[in-house]
């Protein structure tokens, strides 16, 4: 399946112009963009959910009360993976209601669940309605708060009156959501290798060493990377976090299988991120049988040292890859980092202090500190992981242009 342009929810309400939206989503979904549509229980009544779920080739969800989908909660789940929730046509009642907070079916649910400025309404009803100093008041509130709006046209009205009030054209409102949704995609047509998670290096067969990463960093960097438009594919070694949609993921365990599929895929790829914290050492030996307890008080594990996978890449980096290390260091973190920079010749470093309270493995949270190749120094407070993967690719979109 071809990655997805995007990603846009598209909510129907009862309005005679739900019949335009018809060309919306065939038009969105012709573009390659990822179409989901919800209907209220009214717009049913103006066109056949079998439409949408024919333009789109997945279920048309209408239904607030049965909101289990393969154990998904939908409303939560539609909020967290649409880029933009489009409304049209957005009638006089869900645009007065999600204005005043009431969530009484699935779309206005839904809606409660985006960031405004996520959200568009497409108006459509009668222009008295539309005039109504209620309706006015309810749309200006909405707009301060940030939600968007494409204004209607003017003209005569499916009951015969002219005036405003009738929807955008859908040419008007597929051209509005592409460009909201390109303007974002800064990273469309980049290709990008994510390593994520810890390596396992097997002792026996029921033993490994291994360290305390979750995987969160580098599945947030791979998730930013996707939503900003970017080709992604990620190694993880091995983590309790569910796979990342629309992106390429190879699971390995060991620091060899890792280095294996980075070799064989950096070559073809623009940015290189290398989040996962490799195992340094591997037991030298393998015992293909449980090691016993025995007598001794002690027992000795060889380690051999593991390939640096950082260092390798930037051996055959071609001069327009951008390459990116982590330092995780409980000491000395900015000369240690600053080192790393330079052996591993990377365009940058993320440095994050292990111990510190809320950052480095397993949390939800992390503070790190980015330095540039030219020694430029930019330190953050504590933030979720999901906004450190964004203040990455700011730095990444620099080189970049
Ligand atoms: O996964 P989480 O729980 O969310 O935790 C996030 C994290 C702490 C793992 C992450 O923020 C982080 O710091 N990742 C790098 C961990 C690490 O191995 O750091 P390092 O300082 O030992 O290595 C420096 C760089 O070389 C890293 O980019 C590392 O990926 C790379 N490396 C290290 C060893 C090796 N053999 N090959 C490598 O490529």
């Amino acid at each position: 399946m071809s990655r997805s342009r995007g990603r846009v929810l598209i909510g129907i309400t009862g309005s005679i112009a739900a019949f335009k939206i018809a060309e919306v989503t065939s038009a969105l979904v012709k573009s390659g963009i990822d179409v989901q549509v919800i209907m209220t229980a009214s717009a049913v009544h103006f066109i056949g959910g079998d439409t949408f779920s024919v333009l789109t080739g997945k279920r048309v969800y209408k239904d607030l009360f049965s909101p289990f989908d393969e154990g998904k909660i939908v409303h939560v789940e539609l909020s967290r993976e649409y880029d933009l929730f489009l409304i049209a046509p957005a009638s006089a009642n869900t645009i007065s209601k999600i204005a005043n907070g009431i969530a009484d079916n699935l779309l206005t649910t839904t809606c409660l669940g985006f960031p405004p400025n996520n959200v568009i309404f497409a108006p459509a009803m009668n222009t008295r309605m539309y005039e109504n100093p209620i309706i006015q008041e309810n749309i200006k509130k909405l707009k301060k708060l940030g939600y968007r709006f494409i204004e209607p046209d003017s003209g005569i009205l499916a009951c015969r009156e002219v005036g405003k009030g009738r929807l955008a054209s859908w040419e008007e409102i597929v051209e509005y959501i592409k460009t909201l949704l390109y303007k974002s995609k800064d990273f469309m047509g980049k290709k990008a290798l994510i390593t994520a998670g810890p390596t396992r290096e097997p002792i026996d067969p029921v033993r490994f060493i291994t360290n305390h990463s979750s995987g969160k960093m580098g599945y947030a960097i791979a998730k930013a990377l996707r939503d900003r438009g970017a080709d992604v594919m990620l190694i993880t070694g091995p983590t309790h976090l569910i796979p990342p949609g629309d992106i390429k993921v190879l699971q390995v365990e060991t620091a060899i299988e890792m280095h294996r599929a980075v070799m064989d895929m950096v070559k073809d790829v623009d940015i290189f991120i290398s989040a996962a914290a490799v195992s340094d050492f591997r037991p030298r030996d393998f015992s293909k049988e449980k090691i016993k307890k025995g007598e001794s008080s002690d027992l000795l594990i060889h380690l051999k040292k593991n390939p640096d996978i950082l260092k390798e890449v930037s051996r055959i980096k071609k001069s327009d890859q951008i390459i990116v290390g982590f330092a995780a260091e409980t000491e000395d973190l900015f000369e240690n980092a600053k080192k790393k920079i330079e052996e591993k010749q990377l365009d940058f470093i993320v440095a994050n202090k292990i111990g510190d309270k809320g950052a480095g493995f397993e949390v939800d949270t992390n503070r790190v500190t980015i330095i540039e190749k030219d020694g430029n120094l930019y330190r953050y407070p504590l933030l979720p992981k999901d906004e450190v993967a964004h203040i990455i690719l700011t730095h990444i979109l620099k080189i970049l242009k």
